[in-house]
């Protein structure tokens, strides 16, 4: 991540800015201006708390293709706290033990947009606006341990805010997998925190890196602008176990269907001991 001190730039200066990096992106949920759709507005106070900002997490892991990288720069910075917490994934990666490091890299998670499905109500009109989010973006499955296209590093991938599940394993399975890669951001040595001043850009490598914004601020006001850069799709690593690629579908209709009690023309068994006889 790179900090710029002191930029009190215009908004198109700031677009113009965020385009040197890459082309940018409009978020699908996130709420943007109308003159700029590339700036996404976090402004936030005590009537209007963020919604779920304080998850470690990457930027649009929903998408096929992730961001490679958000800008944001202070518009509005409370008196106290608001602070933006950022863990390298790398680091987090690079401390465990070998025999984990292989475990992991051998795993696939699916990845939804589920934070943001909150926004849409249970109304008739809320959840056709749901089904048509859930066509343009549907569930992805990315490596849990991602190659950076870059450095070629390898680096931890999963998020609370939009993993679903490991796949190939089962579900009580998949939870204690999980909850052990959610604690690795939390490592103090793996982190870095932002402490806000009015006019600072900062920019973060999205692929490598997960930030978290605590809502310690709150019911002070905090205003951000928000640029994302276009990233490409995660890959991880080609040298996998030999016989590691769990394709095995334990959840979902397949598996019904195959060994489950709710088959259609299910012949019952008394009638064809019925026919036995
Ligand atoms: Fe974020």
């Amino acid at each position: 991540m790179i900090i710029f001190r002191n930029q009190n730039l215009t908004q198109e200066e700031y677009i113009k800015f965020g385009k040197q990096f890459g082309e940018l992106t409009v978020h699908p949920f996130a709420t943007s201006l109308p003159d700029h759709p590339e700036i996404i507005v976090l402004d936030n106070d005590g009537n209007n708390p963020p919604l779920s900002t304080d998850q470690w997490h990457s930027d649009e892991m929903f998408r096929e293709e992730p961001p490679a990288a958000t800008i944001i720069r202070s518009t509005i910075t409370p008196s106290i706290g608001g602070d933006t917490l950022l863990a390298s994934m790398t680091a987090a990666f690079d401390g465990l033990n070998p025999a984990l490091k292989n475990f992991y890299a051998n795993l696939e998670a699916v990845n939804d947009f589920k934070v943001f499905r909150a926004l849409y109500e249970g109304t008739y009109e809320g959840r056709k606006k749901l089904v048509e989010m859930e066509e343009l973006f549907p569930n992805v499955s990315h490596p849990v341990v991602r190659i950076h296209p870059v450095n070629k590093r390898p680096l931890i991938y999963v998020s609370p805010q939009t993993t679903k599940y490991i796949e190939g394993v089962r579900d009580f399975e998949s939870e204690q997998i999980l909850n052990m890669l959610y604690q690795l951001p939390e490592i103090p040595e793996y982190q870095y925190r932002v402490r806000w001043e009015p006019n600072m850009i900062i920019i973060w490598d999205n692929r490598s890196t997960q930030h978290y914004a605590p809502r310690d601020y709150l019911p002070h006001r905090r205003r951000m602008e928000r640029l994302t850069v276009k990233g490409g799709k995660p890959f991880g690593s080609k040298k996998k176990m030999k016989g590691s690629v769990f394709k095995m579908n334990i959840r979902g209709t397949d598996r019904a269907e195959k060994t489950g009690s709710h088959r259609k023309n299910l012949t019952r068994p008394s009638t064809n001991m019925t026919k036995n006889r």
